[in-house]
């Protein structure tokens, strides 16, 4: 099965999209993570889990729930230790978007990333600031309590906490969960500009329409394995078309977890 994953990942045109986009052909990986092993007393959340991702690759990591995506993610940021495996870059070059806001409510915007920016001891705390307002398109709410934005723009806020430190590779779990589709087009317009940026992305979903536009990459996890890391037309193949006709990303999506057990 490793093996399996393996493959995918040497052949995959996720990759070369992203090489290319950034203007170098066979770019050093931004990202390698080898043999990532988690455990919680008797049950193993992650299983030896392997795979690069190239400079400004978009990857999607998609699995059913309990599948380890949240544990795999938390160890890359530095949140806990893995039991096993290594991670090619220290938890300060990762930026980290969790799933619930780490920002304070009470604070205001510009109050909550003055603070993170002193915390993560950026250089110059207040042009970064200012750039991450800018960049966010967070100006205008620069005074308000985070605790009174709408979900989108609290997820902004929560994102720009991640990105202070100008970290070469971003993750992000669920970061659409809980946005409306407006909003969840403007999450994926600034998320593919990071990405066509040079910025390594790595994202959880359960959309997996979401996954298929917009990832270079998508990892399939479930039940802490590895079970695909390939380009989503590769995973559409791996399923291959039937009698049935052609099927769209969720079905393919499915029907491979099924095939593998799942
Ligand atoms: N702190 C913990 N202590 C014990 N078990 C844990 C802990 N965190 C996660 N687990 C277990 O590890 C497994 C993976 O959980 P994880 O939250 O990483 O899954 P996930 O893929 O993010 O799921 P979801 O899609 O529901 O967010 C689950 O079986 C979960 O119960
Ligand atoms: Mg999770």
């Amino acid at each position: 099965m490793a093996d399996a994953a393996h493959d995918a990942t040497a052949s995959s045109p996720g990759t070369d999209a992203a090489a290319s986009r950034s203007g170098t052909r066979k770019a050093k990986p931004a990202l390698r993570v080898e043999g990532l092993v988690k455990r919680y007393g008797e049950r193993v959340a992650v299983r030896g889990v392997s795979f690069e991702a190239a400079p400004g690759e978009l990857v999607a990591l998609i699995g059913p729930n309990g599948a380890g995506k949240t544990t795999m993610l938390s160890i890359l940021a530095g949140i806990q230790p893995p039991d096993a495996g290594s991670v090619s870059r220290q938890p300060r070059e990762i930026g980290w978007v969790p799933q619930q806001p780490a920002v304070y409510s009470k604070l205001s915007v510009a109050e909550n990333l003055r603070l993170f920016a002193r915390l993560e001891k950026v250089p110059d705390a207040d042009a970064t600031v200012a750039q991450m307002l800018a960049q966010t398109g967070l100006e205008e709410r620069a005074g308000d309590e985070v605790g009174r934005l709408s979900g989108g723009n609290q997820q902004r806020v929560n994102i720009a906490v991640g990105l202070l430190a100008a970290p070469p590779v971003l993750l992000l779990d669920e970061p659409s969960s809980s946005l409306d589709p407006r909003q969840r087009e403007r999450l994926w317009q600034f998320i593919s500009a990071l990405a066509a940026g040079g910025t390594t992305v790595v994202y959880s979903t359960h959309n997996v329409q979401e996954a298929e536009r917009y990832a270079d990459r998508v990892l399939v996890l479930a039940d802490g394995e590895l079970l695909f890391s390939g380009s989503p037309a590769a995973l559409a193949a791996a399923v291959g078309g039937d009698a049935a006709g052609p099927q769209d990303f969720e079905s393919a999506f499915v029907r491979f977890l099924h095939e593998h057990g799942h």
